[in-house]
């Protein structure tokens, strides 16, 4: 199922193409789902967290022990304003990206978001690398995952498009995510 809470559509002309911006909670999808589509569109793809490792030469969860969460948040910051000067790329923020205050409209149109929903429950049976999830890793990652869906749910249920990532099979969701990609 796909819910638009937008009322644009359709490409015209040569006006640049947004970005596709992928949001949702830890394990929802949107690096291998982000990663697949892009690939398929031929565009390219943009892992919020790759790029902030590669970067600064140290792994997510050591930047926020050594450096400190507000740290991260103003790295991804950064990231978001950088994508002004391309188009058309699909795009994986983390999953907490979209609570910062300012976003998306920080995008400044350059940009549509798309939530992968699934329920914290889903997420945590199909979640990997909990260790490499600072926010996660630290208490019980089910609980915190029901607390971080709370928190976000309704700047999540904001986003220009909703796809329900939890009925969807992988393939599935990947072809429903380059649809809308490609409409842009
Ligand atoms: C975060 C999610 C992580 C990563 C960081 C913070 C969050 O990315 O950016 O640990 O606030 O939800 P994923 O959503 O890819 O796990």
């Amino acid at each position: 199922m796909v819910t638009s809470n937008t009322s644009e559509s359709g490409a015209t002309g040569d006006r640049r193409v947004p970005h596709a911006i992928l949001v949702g909670l830890p394990g929802a999808g949107k690096s291998t789902v982000g990663r697949r589509v892009a690939k398929s569109l031929g565009r390219d793809f943009l892992d919020f967290d790759n790029e902030i490792v590669r970067r600064e030469g140290k792994t997510i969860a050591a930047i926020f022990s050594e450096l400190g969460e507000s740290y991260f948040r103003k790295l991804e910051i950064g990231l978001t304003r950088s994508l002004k000067a391309s188009s058309g790329m699909i795009v994986a923020p983390g999953g907490g990206w979209i609570c910062q205050p300012g976003m998306p409209e920080l995008l400044g149109g350059t940009g549509r978001t798309i939530y992968l929903r699934v329920t914290p429950e889903a997420v945590f049976h199909r979640l990997r690398r909990i260790s490499e999830r600072p926010l996660l890793a630290a208490g019980d990652p089910l609980e915190k995952l029901r607390e971080l869906y709370s928190a976000r749910r309704d700047k999540y249920e904001k986003a220009d498009y909703v796809v329900d990532a939890e009925t969807l099979s992988k393939e599935e969701l990947i072809t429903e995510v380059a649809r809308i990609a490609a409409a842009f």
